[in-house]
């Protein structure tokens, strides 16, 4: 059996981080986020092989899983020579399919047991089944009204703040029989959201839903992935680093460098060649990336910097994120949501009266 991740987005709403970068792969702490998917397909026995369906920045993703061994799981990459949407992009791969086909979008972590669901969508004979989550507003996302026997009644992706008729949306993980793919044109975009699951409907398929209560998240813009970040270190979602730590753990790769007098306060998370000197903060819900520098009386609180920034001495960091490879200047204040794509230099700040 085999499983679509859709990878193949721009990432636009993580910019500027996924200039050079595509979502897939952004790191969460150490790890490119699709290594966490792939735990999760792996849990499938039956998965023989996942299809990385790509467009934005194939290579970047190829090279950076091609050069993991032990991956665990056989992987194909199939780069679309134009983005083909949701659906289309399945399309693309159908060539490949042969039987029932588990699809996720390439953006959302969560904690499901995907047997269950496998396991549901055959004894309820469905022809397509996907997952759903409730949430408080279901405006950014693609809501799903189901009957009592579980069966997909409507499906309205983006829906206006008049159109809002229930709490559960999508959650971008679906199991689809292929014999439903005729509906999607080859080599054109085509929305699975838009077209193909109002088309199933108005067909009258055997469409299910199947609620998940498991942790979900979909991490596609900066708040959601610096809250998947705190949700890890808080345990909400169990893996690593922070798999079964207790709360408020502080995880200190070996070879980093913590300066006496500094204050570490946990749940933090400070990687493999990290510097931190005399008199530094660093505060709850914080992540530094590789051979991060961070200077004499620092303060950084919940922020995640990507490997290789240097922050100048006395400088301030709050609640920010950092592409690969800034330069933070002296006595610098950054805070409230700011995202910095990689190399940004930020000048050192002496004070109005210079
Ligand atoms: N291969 C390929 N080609 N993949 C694509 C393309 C494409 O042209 N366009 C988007 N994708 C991938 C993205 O990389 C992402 O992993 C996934 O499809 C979903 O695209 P997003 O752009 O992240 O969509 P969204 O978050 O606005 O909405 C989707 O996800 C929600 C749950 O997070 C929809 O499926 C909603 O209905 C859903 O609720
Ligand atoms: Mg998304």
């Amino acid at each position: 059996m085999k499983a679509i991740l859709l990878a193949g987005g721009k990432g636009t709403r993580l910019r500027p981080l996924t200039l050079n970068i595509p979502k897939p792969i952004v790191p969460i702490f150490n790890r490119p986020f699709l290594l966490y998917q792939l735990d999760l397909l792996k849990q499938v026995a039956s998965i023989d092989e996942v299809i990385l369906s790509l467009n934005y920045q194939p290579d970047r993703i190829e090279e950076l899983i091609g050069n993991i061994h032990n991956l665990g799981i056989k992987i194909r990459y199939l780069i679309e020579p134009q983005p083909l949407g949701t659906a289309g992009a399945i399309r693309f791969a159908s060539d490949f399919l042969d039987d029932t086909v588990i699809i996720f979008n390439g953006d959302v972590l969560t904690e499901l047991n995907l047997s269950a669901v496998l396991q549901y969508h055959r004894s309820r004979e469905a022809n397509a089944t996907i997952v759903l989550k409730p949430v408080e507003d279901p405006s950014t996302y693609g809501l799903v009204e189901v009957d009592q026997d579980g069966n997909v009644k409507r499906f309205l992706e983006k829906p206006k703040a008049e159109e809002i008729s229930c709490n559960t949306i999508n959650a971008g993980v679906y199991i689809i029989e292929p014999s439903t793919l005729h509906r999607i044109p080859k080599h054109m975009p085509w929305s699975i959201e838009r077209s193909f699951f109002p088309a199933l409907i108005n067909d009258g398929e055997r469409f299910v839903a199947y609620a998940s209560s498991g942790y979900w998240i979909d991490i596609g813009t900066p708040a959601s992935y610096r809250q998947v970040h705190r949700d890890i270190m808080d345990g909400h979602f169990p893996t690593e680093p922070f798999r079964s730590k207790p709360k408020g753990t502080v995880v200190v790769a070996d070879s980093a460098q913590i300066e006496d007098g500094v204050t570490l306060e946990g749940p933090c998370f400070i990687d493999e060649g990290v510097i931190v000197k005399k008199g530094a903060r660093i505060g709850a819900y914080t992540v530094l990336g590789r051979k991060c520098e961070v200077g004499n009386n620092v303060n950084i609180e919940a922020s995640i910097l990507w490997p290789s920034c240097a922050i100048g001495e006395e400088a301030s960091l709050s609640d920010v994120v950092l592409g690969r490879g800034c330069h933070i200047g002296r006595n610098a204040v950054i805070q409230s949501g700011v995202t910095l794509g990689d190399k940004a230099v930020v000048p050192d700040y002496d004070g109005f009266n210079r």
